[in-house]
C-alpha cells in the first residue's frame, strides 16, 4: 500500500477528536476496505496539543492547510459560517475534496459551495451534517434513487430529543437536561440552535433538497422550538394516545382539495404523533428519519444523532467514498484520475444541478396539519358549544375532545384534537375563539400528525 491518502482535520473539538480516535481504533479495517493507507498529515488547531501524534503537523493557519501539498482531503469540523466557509472555498480552489459536518454552513451557503465544487471537479461530502451517525444522506442520494419521495419526517436533533425524553420519563427540569447534553458533547456551540429548532431546520433544508431535487432554501423553513412545551401538554397528549416529539417535516403537496396550494412544506415544530408509531419510541439522543416514497413505501432510519463516535463514523464514511474517487493504488497521476472519477460521483443534491426544480416552498399559513388545542374556558353553560361551533363553521373536523370536571375550580382546560386543516383556517378559528368572553387565555396549539 504505497499510495497513501493524506487527511487534514480542521478543528479538534468533540468531532475532530472523535475522527482521530476512530482512525486509530479502526485503521486495519479502513486499509482492508479501501486498499489504501489513510494517514492524518495535518491538523488545524488554535493551540498546540501534546496529545497528538508528533508526526502530524499542527498548524493554526487553516488556509495554509487547505492549500497544502501534503493534503488530499480536508475534513472541516470547526463549525460556524465565516472562517469555515473561507477555508472550504480555499480547499476547493486548491483541488481538495472536502468532508464537512457543518449543516449550518451548507444550509445557508450550500448552493454556492456545491456549484464551486462542481466547477473545480471536487466533491464536498456531508453525511455527518444530518442525523449524526445515521447514513441518511447516502440512503437518500443512492439507495432511494429510483423512488419518488412524497414526504419525510424526522427527529433530527439529538439534544432536543434527549431533553424531551428526560422531561417526559423523569420529570427533570429543562435547564438541567440541557446542561447534561452540553457536557456529553451533543449540543451546538449555541444551544438555542438545538432547542429553538434552528439546527433541525438546517438539516431539514438539506434533506428536502435531496428528497425533491430543489435548491437549498433554509430561509423558507418554518421553525418552532420546544421551549414552550409544558409537562401539562405532554400529559394530556399521553392521555389521548399521543406523544410530543420535535420533528422536521418535508412534504410534497399536489394542491388537491379545498384551500390546498401546490408546493413543498418545510417545517420544524413540536408534534403530537401516535404513541405506537415507531418515531414516538425513538428516545434519548437517538435520531430517526421516516421516508415515504413511491413505490417503496415507508422506511425508517434510526441511530445516534449526536456525539463523537456517531459523527466520526459519518465523517469517515465520506472519507472512504472519496478515497475511492481518488483512484487506485497503482495510479500515480492523482489529479487526472480525480477529475475522471468525479464525473461518476452522485451529484451533491442527488439530482443533476441543471435539473433542480423551482417548485415553490409553501408559506406557514398554506401548510396543512392536524392540531392539538388547549383552550382555557370559564365553566359556563354553552362555552363548549361556542368553541365547537366556531371550529365547525371553519370546516374544521374535531377528532377528539377532553375536559376534566370543572365545577370545583370554575375554570379548566378543554383539549381538542382536529383532523388536518390549512393553517390559515385554523388561525381564523383561533382568533374567534380567543374573542369569546368565556375564554381566559391564549389558545395553546401544537401540530398533530398521524404519520400515515
Ligand atoms: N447539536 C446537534 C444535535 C449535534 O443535538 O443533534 C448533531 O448535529
Amino acid at each position: 500500500m504505497s499510495n497513501s491518502i493524506k487527511l487534514a482535520i480542521l478543528g479538534l473539538g468533540t468531532v475532530g477528536t472523535g475522527v482521530i480516535n476512530l482512525i486509530n481504533d479502526n485503521l486495519d479495517e479502513l486499509k482492508r476496505r479501501s486498499g489504501r493507507n489513510i494517514i492524518i498529515t495535518e491538523v488545524g488547531t488554535r493551540r498546540q496539543r501534546d496529545d497528538i501524534d508528533p508526526d502530524i503537523i499542527q498548524n493554526s493557519d487553516l488556509m495554509a492547510i487547505a492549500a497544502s501539498e501534503n493534503v488530499d482531503i480536508v475534513i472541516e469540523v470547526i463549525g460556524g459560517t465565516t472562517l469555515a466557509k473561507d477555508v472550504i472555498m480555499h480547499a476547493i480552489k486548491n483541488g481538495k475534496h472536502v468532508v464537512t459536518a457543518n449543516k449550518a454552513l451548507l444550509a445557508e451557503y450550500g448552493n454556492e459551495i456545491f456549484a464551486f465544487a462542481e466547477a473545480n471537479n471536487v466533491h464536498v461530502a456531508y453525511e455527518a451534517a444530518v442525523a449524526g451517525g445515521i447514513p441518511i444522506i447516502k440512503v437518500m442520494r443512492e439507495a432511494l434513487a429510483a423512488n419518488k419521495i412524497d414526504w419525510l419526517a424526522g427527529i433530527i436533533n439529538g439534544t432536543g430529543n434527549f431533553i424531551m425524553t428526560e422531561m417526559r420519563d423523569k420529570g427533570r427540569p429543562f435547564a438541567d437536561v440541557l446542561n447534561e447534553a452540553q457536557e456529553l458533547g451533543y449540543a451546538e456551540a449555541d444551544p438555542t440552535f438545538d432547542v429553538e429548532g434552528i439546527d433541525a431546520a438546517h438539516k431539514l433544508a438539506l434533506l428536502a433538497s435531496i428528497a425533491f431535487g430543489i435548491p437549498l432554501q433554509f430561509d423558507k423553513v418554518y421553525c418552532e422550538g420546544i421551549t414552550g412545551i409544558t409537562l401539562q401538554d405532554v400529559n394530556y397528549a399521553e392521555e389521548l394516545g399521543y406523544r410530543i416529539k420535535h420533528l422536521g417535516f418535508a412534504v410534497r403537496r399536489d394542491g388537491q382539495g379545498d384551500n390546498n396550494a401546490a408546493g413543498i412544506e418545510l417545517r420544524v415544530h413540536p408534534t403530537l404523533i401516535p404513541q405506537d408509531a415507531l418515531l414516538a419510541n425513538v428516545n434519548g439522543v437517538k435520531n430517526a428519519v421516516l421516508v415515504n416514497s413511491h413505490p417503496l413505501g415507508q422506511t425508517l432510519y434510526c441511530g445516534d444523532g449526536a456525539g463523537a463516535g456517531a459523527t466520526a463514523s459519518a465523517v469517515m464514511a465520506d472519507v472512504m467514498d472519496l478515497v475511492r474517487v481518488l483512484g487506485s493504488t497503482d495510479n500515480d497521476d492523482q489529479s487526472s484520475n480525480n477529475e475522471n472519477n468525479h464525473g461518476h460521483h452522485v451529484p451533491h443534491l442527488a439530482f443533476i444541478p441543471e435539473q433542480l426544480s423551482d417548485t415553490p416552498i409553501l408559506r406557514a399559513e398554506q401548510m396543512t396539519t392536524g392540531y392539538y388545542l388547549r383552550v382555557h374556558a370559564n365553566d359556563n353553560p354553552g362555552v363548549l358549544a361556542d368553541i365547537t361551533r366556531i371550529l365547525s363553521d371553519a370546516g374544521i373536523n374535531i377528532d377528539a375532545i377532553l375536559q376534566k370536571p370543572a365545577h370545583k375550580v370554575g375554570q379548566v382546560p378543554v383539549i381538542i384534537l382536529t383532523l388536518p386543516v390549512v393553517e390559515s383556517q385554523m388561525n381564523l378559528a383561533i382568533e374567534k375563539i380567543e374573542k369569546l368572553d368565556t375564554i381566559t387565555d391564549k389558545v395553546v396549539r401544537i401540530r398533530l400528525d398521524e404519520l400515515a
